[in-house]
């Protein structure tokens, strides 16, 4: 089978329900009354960054005003998925936190799909549920409190979404995650991930983090909160190249890998089995 060809027949390309993909749908999914300043006062003092109930109550403001091109990409990330999940099938979303992405599929994603949401931290898991709750979905979904280190499978899946997550996973575990990734997949199934980068050049490096910072400073945080945060990132957030992630894709067994989505120290790849 060609790839998307039987998805682009049944008129996928616009959406499911006839509803347009070029509305954002994921503004009225994040909840921005809270506002980040967990860098900002001297109550929390820099140890290593954890996504903990402090993180999760103000996560969607925080990732919105931190991630560059955040709601775009969501939908880019809505529309691969909706070209890839076949009906009955799962869709796993793979550190889902409160569950953003997993809402704004739902329009775009055959409603027979189940989707499951996996993280670590009780406290994201907590408000995803919240959110679910209070948005009245019917699709079957469900959460699991796993963590990536400790080893979980997926099955019968034809999509898995992993969204600024496989970063946080420790060098030496990515390789693992990543087959087993590749062994719960279908036929023709896809990987689709968002990852901060790193450069090889130290030029490129050094300027595309600059930029970036000027891209918080635009959204409102200060240096103190940049610079703590930065700090508190530094032994928990492990960028690869962009070279190394596809690397490690294809050694999985992988057999198409193509970026999708870059802006300077991020970018989208869809890994397809
Ligand atoms: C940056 S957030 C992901 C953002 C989210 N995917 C989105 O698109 O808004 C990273 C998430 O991964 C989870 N996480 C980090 N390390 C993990 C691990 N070892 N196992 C499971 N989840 C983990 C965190 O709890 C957090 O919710």
């Amino acid at each position: 089978m060609e790839l998307g060809l039987h998805q682009l027949a049944a008129g996928n390309a616009s959406g499911r329900n006839g509803l347009s993909m070029s509305d954002s749908k994921v503004t009225p999914l994040l909840n921005k009354v809270n506002k980040d300043t967990f860098f900002e006062t001297g109550s929390n003092p820099v140890g290593d960054f954890r996504f903990n109930a402090g993180v999760a109550d103000v996560f969607d403001d925080m990732v919105s005003r931190s991630v560059p091109f955040y709601e775009e990409m969501q939908r880019m990330v809505c529309e691969l998925a909706g070209d890839f999940a076949t009906p009955n099938s799962n869709l796993y979303d793979i550190g889902c936190s409160t569950a953003t992405t997993m809402l704004a599929m739902n329009d775009a994603v055959d409603p027979s799909v189940k989707f499951i949401g996996i993280d670590n931290s009780a406290d994201m898991l907590a408000k995803a549920e919240e959110k679910v709750k209070a948005m009245g979905v019917t699709r079957a979904m469900e959460f699991v409190n796993a963590d990536l280190h400790q080893g979980f499978f997926v099955d019968n899946a034809s999509v898995i979404t992993m969204l600024l997550t496989l970063q946080f996973v420790r060098p030496l575990y990515r390789d693992r995650i990543t087959k087993m990734f590749y062994n719960g997949l279908n036929e023709n199934g896809a990987l689709i991930l968002i990852e901060k980068l790193t450069s090889e050049d130290t030029i490129f490096n050094r300027l595309f983090i600059n930029h970036y910072y000027d891209f918080k400073r635009r959204n409102g945080y200060s240096e103190t909160e940049i610079a703590k945060k930065r700090e508190a990132l530094e032994n928990v957030l492990i960028p690869y190249r962009l070279e190394e992630n596809v690397e490690l894709l294809k050694e999985a067994g992988f057999r198409k890998v193509e970026p999708f989505f870059r802006w300077y120290n991020f970018c989208g790849i869809i890994a397809v089995k």
